[in-house]
């Protein structure tokens, strides 16, 4: 289905953005992939069979670089994954708005204004078009709350946002839009944090993360939920705030008393 066609993915030297990108590959498409960290894609650009390109996707001019390099070498880009993330937890044993200033607009460029930059160059060439594929790797933080980190619960939840807004400006533009919200998955952002083995919140394999997407994209669905508990979880939210607020109140506690896996950075 995706055969041909050209796919540019960012933060994807490893993680989930390595899965998506072996993923398209599997299928036929043409990869181009990037990152800030400039050995580690240039390693997995050669191991997948994608080109590899450096890219801090905090910097608009360098998102542009990216874009017209994927479209050098690949053409004009169908799909383009805005998936570079970054996890800064909260200063230990502080309080809620205890991240420091910096990490907390890192967060936002990162989460947000990449997605925002790399739209502002895709979305004139797409309308043309009438078509294009944007992908949002957010969060479950972006539809729930990720304890202990609240620049990443906010900027997550600016992601979605974002993402929606994308969905309904441009639908009758031909836009096609998803928003992946996983929760635990094995990657690099998780490494050090207890694996939960089984039941509905299992940490998952980036390739399942991957998977989902692609169910999303045959399926044309916004949402991407690769552990479906996170509907649930959505419902109760929905259902009844104060509740939620309640419960989530009761697993910090659990998580506080070493229960349950907490906040890990990257
Ligand atoms: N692992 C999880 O449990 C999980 C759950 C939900 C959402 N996510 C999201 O999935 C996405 C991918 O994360 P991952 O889990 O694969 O972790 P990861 O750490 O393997 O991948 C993130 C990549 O982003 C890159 N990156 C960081 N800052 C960047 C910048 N300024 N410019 C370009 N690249 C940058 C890193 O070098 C890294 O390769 C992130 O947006 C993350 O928030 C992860």
């Amino acid at each position: 289905m995706y055969s041909g066609q050209s796919i540019a993915i960012t933060g994807a030297g490893g993680g989930i953005g390595r899965a998506i990108a072996e993923k398209f590959i599997a299928g036929g498409a043409n990869v181009a992939i990037s990152d800030i960290d400039t050995d580690l894609v240039e390693k997995t650009a050669t191991e997948i069979g994608a080109v590899g390109f450096t890219c801090d996707v905090t910097n608009e001019q360098a998102i542009k670089d990216f874009i017209q390099g994927a479209e050098t070498a690949n053409g004009p880009i169908d799909v383009f994954v805005s998936n570079a993330g970054v996890g800064f937890p909260d200063q230990p044993g502080g309080h809620a708005a205890g991240g420091s200033n910096e990490s907390w607009e890192i967060s936002w460029q990162i989460h947000v204004m990449s997605s925002v930059y790399a739209s502002r160059a895709l979305l004139p060439g797409w309308i043309r078009r009438g078509q294009g594929r944007f992908v949002i790797v957010a969060s479950a933080a972006g539809l729930l709350t990720q304890l202990f980190s609240g620049s990443y619960t906010a900027t997550k939840h600016a992601a979605v946002a974002f993402a929606e807004y994308l969905a309904i400006m441009h639908k009758d533009d031909g836009l096609k839009v998803h928003c992946i919200c996983p929760q635990y998955v094995k990657t690099n952002m998780t490494k050090g944090m207890q694996v939960i083995k089984d039941g509905p919140n299992i940490h998952l394999e980036a390739s399942d993360v991957a998977d989902s997407l692609f169910t999303a994209m045959a399926d044309d669905k916004f949402l991407v939920l690769s552990h479906p508990v996170i509907a649930d979880y959505q419902q109760v939210k929905l259902a009844d705030i104060d509740q939620y607020i309640a419960k989530m109140a009761h697993i910090k506690q659990k998580v506080d008393t070493g229960h349950i896996p907490g906040f890990k950075e990257t």
